[in-house]
């Protein structure tokens, strides 16, 4: 598979990257390697990594609590602990092995570590693969506030091995496959109409397709100024629904990837009301994901509620909620706007 080269970095595939990594570190003499784990990645994904792992470094392995709830200072400053008393230095490299919370994590503790060190993403899950090892963006959650503190800083190489896919659940898989749905209805619809039609799907050319739309946008526009911002198709509604079915005690949490989906439908409506979005595709999209991901139970009394939590979506401008819709599949518009309204009716068009 071929590798895809980013501004400053390339992203190496399968067996080819292990080698590419083990250059990287002779190249650059690094004094040691910190890998970052997760309890989770440390059981699943660190013996493999190992194993391919060829380099006479002195190797330390750091480990931390899986899950969303430790991205935060605390965790960093655990870390940054750690590195120090083994005796980290400038020349040292930090390798992320996990999903999202342990690339952006990583790459924020590396950046900010002795004024940043280098780094390297190994991304474990489909979500982590096809978003957040790409694209520099690092970071941690500050309370409830997802990603509100953070840098832009890029690693050093990106390392794609879909044999860690293996240890994910149907659900975990299916979280990651909204985000490639994405880019197939702004970018490609070979990508949503493989995954919609096709149950022998190649997973790993749909990664590598993936990321080279990614890489193509991130490479434009590395500082969601303007154009980055259509990686938020699905994910202004996704975030307010994702959001409170987190925050409500009676809710099963959703993954990401199912509350954007959710949020791709009601964007799909929004589309269609103000930006002439084709109905027989809507109809084509509300179908699809609810094949794919069951009907989610959203109640009448709910609304209000996503509704509230919209008005605090932090892709707002001035307090009005910004979305990302689509004219047809693979045509866009940004800083879209809609009114109170149809966004309220975009909800129960996925409840009906
Ligand atoms: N996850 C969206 C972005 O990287 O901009």
């Amino acid at each position: 598979m071929e590798t895809i080269q980013a501004t400053t970095y390339p992203i190496h595939f399968n067996e080819k990257a292990y080698s590419e990594l083990a250059v990287l570190i002779e190249q650059n003499a690094y004094s040691s390697i910190f890998i970052l784990v997760d309890d989770n990645t440390f059981e699943c994904c660190y013996p493999r990594f190992i194993q391919n792992l060829e380099t006479k470094t002195q190797i330390e392995v750091i480990q931390i609590d899986p899950g969303e709830v430790h991205k935060n200072i605390e965790t960093c400053v655990g870390v940054w602990n750690v590195m120090t008393e083994l005796g980290a230095d400038r020349k040292s490299l930090l390798i992320t092995l996990g999903g999202g919370v342990i690339t952006d994590l990583g790459g924020f503790v590396a950046s900010t570590f002795k004024r940043g060190i280098d780094f390297v993403n190994i991304p474990t899950t489909l979500l982590s693969i096809v978003d957040a090892s790409v694209g520099g963006k690092t970071g941690i959650d500050l309370g409830v506030l997802k990603n509100q503190i953070g840098v832009f800083a890029n690693p050093q190489m990106v390392l794609i091995d879909p044999e860690y896919l293996h240890t994910l659940s149907a659900r975990e898989i299916r979280s990651g496959t909204a985000e490639i749905i994405k880019y197939g209805m702004t970018h490609d619809i070979y990508l949503f109409n493989e995954i919609k039609d096709n149950p022998e799907v190649n997973i790993i050319d749909l990664i590598h397709k993936s990321i080279a739309i990614k890489n193509e946008v991130v490479t434009e526009d590395p500082k969601e100024k303007g154009l980055r911002k259509v990686l938020n198709w699905g994910h202004t509604m996704g975030h307010g629904v994702e959001s409170y079915f987190l925050e409500n005690p009676n809710k099963e949490a959703l993954t990401h990837g199912e509350a954007i989906a959710i949020g791709m439908v009601c964007e799909a409506f929004i589309s269609a009301k103000t930006q002439g979005f084709p109905t027989k595709k809507l109809e084509e999209i509300k179908d699809a994901i609810i094949a794919i991901y069951g009907k989610v139970t959203i109640e009448n009394s709910d609304i209000e509620h996503i509704m509230n939590l919209l008005k605090h979506d932090k892709k707002n401008e001035a307090g009005v909620v910004k979305f990302v819709l689509l004219k047809d599949y693979e045509d866009f518009v940004i800083n879209a706007e809609a009114s109170e309204q149809i966004i309220e009716e975009s909800l129960n068009f996925y409840r009906q």
